[in-house]
């Protein structure tokens, strides 16, 4: 039986107080989590901390991370400083590459980054030359955590991929990685068993729905292949 991954990636969401009610909301309900499930949670820089603080069952990841190393770099976030915080790190999300103009040069750069202080980069890719390019940039490509397909005209849309239109671009990258491949896009606690029964898509990343802490319990709950409900 294949694990099952669930990311919950907050985006530019959340002050202070609405994060530590989520946290608190959360925490008790984290011993629920199946034995198959693997959840990552990618809130705000700032917001990590507040997870830090407990004893966690899940794993914790950046949203971003600088391309450069750390110095006079205004603003950035390296990811030496996130040394000891986080396991992995979204790199290349599609918000980014369309709002920051994020080319998969720079990209690559984030990657390597992230390898050099062994946080996991999760990359974020639309497309099969997507990947071929940045794989033939990035040495040692198959270290890279997870490969995350996201369909940008599904995201926060409501209009989710089909799972099977998702599945055969996992098929694809499967074919050049043997890496865990997520899909992204509208993914809710009604629809999360439809993509995680494909049998080339190994878990989700949920933006809306991770955003209410019990929303994303049911999700994480529905995500187990071995839960019966
Ligand atoms: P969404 O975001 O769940 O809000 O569509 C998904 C993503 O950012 O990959």
């Amino acid at each position: 039986m294949k694990s099952v991954y669930v990311l919950g990636n907050w985006k530019s969401n959340k002050t202070l107080l609405e994060a530590t009610s989520w946290v608190e909301t959360f925490f008790p309900s984290q011993q629920n989590i199946p034995e198959d499930t693997i959840v990552i949670l990618c809130p705000a820089f700032h917001h990590l901390p507040l997870f830090l603080e407990r004893k966690l069952a899940i794993f914790l990841g950046a949203q971003n991370v600088s391309p450069y190393q750390s110095g006079p770099y205004t603003g950035e976030i390296s990811a030496l400083m996130l040394d000891a915080m986080v396991t992995y790190a979204m790199i290349g999300h599609s918000e980014r590459r369309t709002h920051f103009h994020e080319t998969n040069e720079v990209v690559v750069e984030k990657v390597k980054r992230c390898m050099e202080h062994d946080i996991k980069p999760i990359v974020c890719v639309s497309t099969f030359e997507e990947v071929k390019d940045l794989s033939l940039h990035v040495p040692e490509f198959s270290r890279v955590g997870i490969l995350l397909y996201e369909l940008p005209s599904a995201i926060g849309t409501g209009k989710a991929d089909s799972p099977e239109n998702a599945n055969n671009i996992a098929i694809q990258f499967k074919q050049l990685f043997d890496i865990p491949i997520l899909y992204g896009g509208s993914v809710k606690p009604e629809n999360v068993k439809e993509f995680v029964s494909q049998e080339h898509i190994d878990g989700v990343v949920v933006g809306g729905a991770s955003l209410d802490a019990q929303t994303f319990i049911s999700l994480i709950q529905n995500a187990s292949l071995t839960v019966l409900h």
